[in-house]
């Protein structure tokens, strides 16, 4: 007999077995809100009080934040006690993107094929970013029997009415046009013979739109969008990280200190206009959750904006994505991809019981698994923890034979590195760390607060509400990529910097020592705290 699990793992599988008949009869039913609502203020991470810390200073103090984020806020800047010399300008540009992933270089695109001097600078390689590890799919209504408006609602409802409508407009809006500008650009789109996308659901989708290069569709877009940057010849400076944004007396944005990672220098770029586009937060490992994010998702832009006096918005809100790989442990926390769930498997306990419908919300059947865990319906794996089934089995007796290795080819490949087909038993998982629903607060056009500055991508706030839907992270870089680069590039002209200066960052730290806050750590993280520093 096939057994790639231990024995008790094994057992269970008998009674995933046993009801599989049964459970493809009939799905589970979906929740009523009210049912919603109960689960997650049960067991939704973000509902631990514990876990979350008053922001003591700056534009939203007295609103909460995960401890860590809370720490980094209240920690001190890297550049305090450095000597660094304004007058010395090592790059001079109109354009200045802080991040090399999906949201800067789309927006780096924009900005050079509308004539700004632009540059990109990433603290890793670019393409090393959470856009390059997304899976699943980018939404886009674009077919006869959706329209942008059921897009909106979808999401809109899906974030609990916490998003900026002005935002979900433009997300939903030029969703079509981004995926024409994808294809053009070469994306490798699932197509049927005739040329037509192939489009699936999502969790708390209303029609099939979502959009996938089979199960690394992010790293099919970033593949591209990188070659585009190349192409273009856009300077890219790589192994540098932007570790304070510069002001000027006028209250504008006027470029970045610099440091580069291999050699410690640092150095100074002065920018007409400035994009922080640096990703996301999972490395924080927010209440101790592993993660699906890429190596450099720190939070970084979030600090440098809010130190320079930009706000945030809903940053008490995270992303765990419900199928994070729990077994084997050389793969815990990776994603296990939604589309896995949109072809066809079921989430199933210990008991062999699917105790919810698959495509719920990601923090409803986040919470749903958590649950089933809390209470005694857990598999437990080896190490103690504990997961629930996700019925791999049903994909290819629901879409036939080939199914799994033709649209979901990459988790194939991982499970069978360790000896598990997918195809004969099913993969067991818990909630992982994927994505920060909130960031720095942005206004319709994608500009913050502060004059000149703005955001896109997975640090700017508001777009996705406290839960956003699968496919609308890589619809969000895209979109609001594209459109920052376009503004950015038509607010330049019209910008005249004055004296540049660190002001903020002494300020800060003026409130800081105010308020008593010493963490004894300095801010932002840059690298995850189990970096190995060989220098
Ligand atoms: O499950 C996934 O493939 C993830 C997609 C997303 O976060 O949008």
């Amino acid at each position: 007999m096939y057994a790639p699990y231990p024995e008790n793992m094994m057992e269970s599988i008998k009674k995933v077995e046993a009801s599989r008949a049964a459970r493809m009869a009939t799905e589970p039913r979906r929740l009523t809100a009210e049912e919603k609502d109960a689960l997650l203020n049960e067991f939704h991470p973000d509902r631990k009080p514990d876990a979350f810390a008053e922001i003591k200073i700056g534009p939203n103090k007295g609103q909460k934040a995960p401890l860590e984020l809370a720490k980094m806020l209240h920690s001190t800047s890297r550049i305090l006690n450095e000597k660094i010399d304004l007058s010395k300008v090592d790059y001079d540009v109109d354009v200045l993107v802080i991040g090399g992933g999906g949201a800067g270089s789309s927006c780096a695109i924009e900005a050079h094929n509308a004539g700004a001097n632009v540059m990109i600078v990433t603290k890793l390689r670019i393409g090393d970013a959470n856009t390059m590890m997304a899976e699943g799919g980018i939404q886009a209504a674009d077919k006869e029997n959706d329209s942008p408006v059921q897009h909106y609602l979808d999401c809109f409802g899906g974030g609990h009415f916490d998003a900026k409508p002005e935002l979900v407009k433009r997300l939903v809006m030029e969703a079509p046009d981004a995926i024409k500008w994808l294809n053009e650009l070469g994306v490798e789109f699932d197509k049927t013979d005739d040329g037509r996308m192939v489009t699936t659901h999502g969790g708390g989708t209303s029609r099939k739109r979502m959009h996938a290069a089979k199960d690394y569709s992010g790293a099919e877009i970033m593949r591209t969008i990188r070659d585009e940057v190349i192409n273009l010849g856009i300077p890219v400076v790589e192994f540098t990280s932007a570790v304070e944004l510069i002001k000027d007396d006028k209250g504008q944005v006027a470029g970045a200190v610099l440091l580069n990672m291999e050699t410690g220098d640092y150095s100074v770029a002065k920018a007409k206009t400035v994009v922080i586009a640096t990703g996301g937060a999972g490395r924080m490992h927010y209440q101790g959750f592993p993660t699906s994010n890429h190596y450099g998702a720190t939070a970084d832009g979030l600090v440098l904006g809010y130190r320079a006096g930009a706000a945030l918005r809903n940053q008490d809100s995270i992303q765990y994505h419900p199928t994070g790989a729990i077994y084997p442990s050389q793969i815990l926390g990776a994603l296990v991809t939604e589309k896995v769930r949109s072809v066809g498997a079921q989430l199933v306990n210990a008991n062999g019981e699917a105790y919810i419908h698959p495509l719920e919300t990601r923090d409803v059947n986040a919470s749903g698994v958590i649950r089933e865990c809390k209470e005694g319906r857990g598999v437990e794996v080896p190490g103690g923890a504990q997961g629930v089934w996700l019925d791999t089995p049903m994909i290819e007796i629901l879409g036939g034979e080939g199914t799994i290795e033709k649209r979901i080819p990459a988790m194939f490949r991982m499970y069978m590195n360790y000896g598990i087909d997918m195809r004969k038993v099913p993969i067991v998982i818990y909630p992982t760390l994927h994505y920060q629903n909130g960031g720095l607060e942005i206004d319709g056009d994608g500009f913050t607060s502060i004059p000149n500055l703005l955001v896109a991508g997975e640090a700017a706030g508001g777009i996705h509400g406290t839960n956003r839907l699968m496919g609308n992270s890589l619809l969000d870089v895209i979109v609001f990529g594209r459109n920052a680069g376009k503004q950015a590039s038509k607010k330049y002209k019209e910008v005249e910097l004055g004296n540049m200066n660190l002001d903020h960052v002494q300020s800060y730290d003026a409130e800081l020592k105010a308020a008593s806050l010493e963490t004894g750590e300095v801010s932002p993280l840059l690298l995850p705290k189990y970096a190995r520093h060989e220098r």
